[in-house]
């Protein structure tokens, strides 16, 4: 294996992922902001900002597939005499005496020097604002009196991302703006059906500015030498139409020894209708005016620090864990749980491999986020649940995306993918199992967001479960329709035109026999939750306002379809040694061994071990011992194998990629921790910890930061599989539901600590070799001290005491205040 160098490592103690070489990998970037106002941050300070909505409401430019790649972002040019550097290396990639990222918990600071200045900068977007606000702080670290010229640089977005890249007959008649004092607003379209404008605005007198990009940059220049900085020299350029950008420009004197704050502040306004204007084609900047006069001195933008790290401090205090192990309990209390949040607040939508203009929320994505961070804001949470069931339809049929913006269903992309609603009942029973709040179900939830068409929570999940049993194919197994977890298995799609998408092209679903059994394995883990919930609703734990339903027969009912289920499975779908995947649209076997290829599939093995179906005769065991022998490697579980060496008309697009690659044989990490969990759940710890180390990225960190390429921090989406060109490079990280089922499958199932309607269930997974651990765990209005004795057993809980008295099965049940728990396995 090639030689591994190291680009950073991690400080715990800070809770900061620090970067020593700017050029890394590939971009190493970070997020900021946690409702509304949202930055990307490069390690180079790359990347862009937008308001709520990558697409339609983007505020700064960013041109992904560039060349180089991480190209445009947020730039400080320092002149000292004749040499021109930045903080974070690009874009001048002056050679820096010095160079260092620290990415945090939403904010990020990079640090640069240079013949004798420090120039840091801090990045974060402050709780509850709608602005960037860059902190940079110059220092003299030589002995002579340094005389600098600072420019900085953004550069706007026409708003909506997707036409700011192709329209530009018209983008470039559009743009306006406005200069007063040291602020510069844009202000392009507001004149027409815009209510929002942008400022940039710095706390310190300028000497001059610059707001058309030509005029600034030199139309034969880059970024990495505009005109204006190499000749020291602001244009003080007013953008008509063109490119309009933003860049002050400041004169620094530093004495030896002297450092200097500058507030930087990016920020965005909305206006009401009757204010937009203070005179004709003058916006009323009075909201912006206030927003400055918040974060206008080093003391205030301090204190809004601070805010937003005690924020996280709350955050990260609701769960911890202390096992000895670093790297377990770095993962477990810091990056795995940000990463949850990070992909709960950006679904799919923006990344540095996620465009922001192509996907909205994923109705299936977003239910599995939710359970990366429901312990942490449930209010949040529970928002959430309702605006993906209000893009539900009658038939329980769901949009697969909306917009966040709107909240309304995407119709580009349309419904008809046929695991989504059972997603549904995955997020809501977690997020009431968190909270103990029953009432959730009460709460009346439109159709397709149309007023008058509402009913209760609770119903939407009935039709969910009936959506399932009604569309049932030939062997009584579910109808996969469009495709079912598996975006790119496109069994009804037959594609012979390349300029058609696999996603959205009209399916054929007359006579079809293609049915799923991963479907089949959700239904029956999400079923048996249902049924559960039924049972405790009929028990009186809550009574319905809204809507009346005989609880106890429908979890009757609910049984049968999920014992019916698992008969199917069991005739249906066994292939011998492993759960077959599915059945193709003329009822022929798809991941069985009779196949050529794509004998064995990993997401009918994690949903049916999930499920434990036929776990009495063996089945399970089998299927986890397949998973070990055709699907492991070095670097995680391969999600086919062998993998299509051809394009299969048949099976769609899961057969257009190369071999290893994402669904063809790419070890796609979202579904490693279903493997995993099926491990948990019939007792085999060293095999669950075992599956579970090779993708989790403080063990890789160690070993492949060349090789794995993207952020050692995080989760990627896809690590190139054994069949691949570069067996364990990564792709797409950051927004991944792979953060959520890391987190679920260690918080709950390895380490244990598993929240119930009516208390924490104890039932940790283990490999031999774990020693005494403890969790803190807030639960509701309850504080709870855990400590856990393996005494070298991987499954089974033997004792357990609550505050020094012992109680008897594995649930520690809800009371409010602190308490200790001993458990001995
Ligand atoms: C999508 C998921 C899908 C997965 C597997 C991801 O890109 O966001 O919804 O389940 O791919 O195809």
């Amino acid at each position: 294996m090639e030689q591994q160098k190291r680009y950073g490592h991690f400080d715990d103690q800070h809770r900061e992922y620090v970067i020593t070489d700017p050029q890394t990998p590939w971009p190493w970037i970070n997020y900021l902001g946690n409702e509304d106002f949202f930055s990307l941050i490069s390690n180079t300070a790359g990347g862009y900002s937008f308001y709520k909505d990558a697409k339609f409401r983007r505020i700064t430019r960013y041109r992904y597939n560039n060349v180089p790649m991480d190209n445009g972002g947020r730039y400080f040019y320092i002149k000292d005499g004749d040499t021109v550097w930045n903080p974070g290396w690009k874009p001048c990639k002056t050679p820096l005496d010095f160079y260092e990222c620290r990415h945090g918990m939403s904010y990020t600071r990079i640090t640069g020097k240079k013949n004798g200045v420090e120039a840091s900068v801090l990045f974060f977007v402050p709780l509850k604002k709608w602005a960037e606000v860059q902190k940079l702080t110059l220092k003299n670290e030589s002995n002579e009196v340094k005389n600098l010229k600072l420019f900085s640089f953004e550069e706007w977005c026409l708003w909506n991302a997707a036409t700011d890249m192709e329209n530009f007959q018209r983008n470039f008649s559009t743009g306006e703006v406005e200069i007063e004092g040291s602020t510069i607003y844009h202000k392009t379209e507001y004149r027409e059906r815009r209510n929002h404008y942008a400022f940039y605005h710095v706390n310190a007198p300028i000497q001059g500015f610059d707001t058309d990009r030509e005029t600034f940059v030199g139309l034969y220049n880059e970024f990495a030498d505009p005109q204006a900085v190499m000749e020291g020299k602001p244009r003080n350029s007013h953008a008509h139409g063109w490119s309009p950008i933003a860049s002050h420009y400041i004169e620094v004197t530093l004495q030896p020894g002297e450092s200097k704050d500058f507030v930087f502040l990016l920020g965005y306004i909305e206006n009401e209708q009757d204010e937009k204007f203070e005179a004709p084609q003058v916006i009323n900047k009075d909201k912006a005016h206030a927003l400055i006069a918040e974060l206008d001195t080093t003391e205030k933008v301090d204190k809004a620090f601070a805010e937003l790290c005690e924020y996280w401090d709350a955050l990260l205090n609701i769960y911890k864990v202390r096992t000895g192990n670093d790297k377990l309990d770095r993962m477990v209390n810091i990056w795995n749980q940000y990463q949850c949040m990070v992909t709960f607040n950006f679904s799919r939508s923006a990344s540095f491999f996620e465009s922001g203009v192509g996907r909205g929320m994923g109705f299936r994505d977003s239910n599995q986020d939710l359970v990366g961070f429901v312990h942490q804001i449930p209010p949040r949470a529970r928002q959430r649940i309702i605006d993906i069931a209000s893009t539900q339809f009658p038939d329980g049929g769901c949009y697969h995306q909306y917009q966040p913006l709107t909240k309304r269903g995407n119709n580009d992309i349309g419904g008809g993918f046929n695991d989504d609603p059972c997603w549904l009942i995955f997020g809501t029973v977690a997020y009431i199992k968190e909270t103990g709040d029953f009432s959730i179900l009460d709460e009346m939830v439109p159709f397709d967001n149309q007023p008058g068409s509402e009913v209760t929570l609770f119903e939407h999940l009935k039709i969910s479960m009936d959506h399932v049993i009604k569309n049932l194919g030939p062997h009584m197994l579910p109808l996969i329709g469009r495709a079912d977890w598996n975006d790119c298995l496109n069994l009804n799609c037959f594609s012979w035109d390349p300029n058609e998408s696999f996603q959205t092209t009209e399916n054929v679903s007359e006579g079809t026999k293609a049915e799923s059994l991963m479907i089949a394995g959700l239904f029956v883990v999400t079923g048996k939750d249902y049924v559960a919930l039924c049972k405790k609703l009929a028990n009186g734990q809550w009574s319905m306002v809204n809507g009346q339903c005989d609880f106890s027969a429908e979890a009757e009912r609910m049984q049968a379809a999920v014992d019916a289920m698992i008969d199917a499975v069991k005739k249906h779908g066994w292939d011998g040694e492993w759960y077959l995947r599915a059945y193709d649209f003329y009822g022929r076997k798809i991941g069985s061994n009779e196949c050529e290829e794509g004998k064995i599939f990993i997401e009918s093995q994690g949903w049916c071990t999930m499920a434990e179906i036929g776990a009495e005769d063996g089945m399970v065991a089998k299927s986890l011992d397949s998973c070990k022998k055709y699907l492991e490697c070095e670097h995680g579980m391969v999600l086919n194998n062998p993998a299509f060496t051809k394009y299969i008309y048949e099976y769609g697009e899961i057969s257009s990629y190369p071999e290893g690659y994402k669904e063809n044989a790419g070890i796609f990490c979202h579904n490693n921790p279903w493997v995993i969990i099926g491990e948990c759940l019939a007792g085999r710890g060293n095999d669950a910890w075992s599956h579970y180390a090779k993708i989790l990225p403080s063990y890789v960190e160690e070993k492949y930061q060349t090789l794995h390429k993207v952020e050692p921090y995080v989760n990627c989406q896809m690590v190139a599989g054994k069949d691949a060109f570069k067996p364990g490079e990564g792709k797409n990280s950051w927004l991944t539901g792979t953060a959520a089922w890391m987190w679920y499958t260690v918080s709950e199932f390895i380490l244990g600590i598993k929240p119930d309607y009516d208390g924490i269930r104890i039932d940790p997974c283990l490999p031999e070799t774990a020693t005494d651990y403890t969790v803190q765990r807030k639960f509701r209005e309850a504080d709870y001290e855990i400590t856990i004795h393996p005494n070298g057993q991987q499954k089974g809980v033997k004792t357990i005491t609550l505050d020094g008295q012992p109680i008897s099965g594995t649930v520690i049940p809800y009371s409010p205040g602190k308490h200790i728990v001993e458990v001995t396995m």
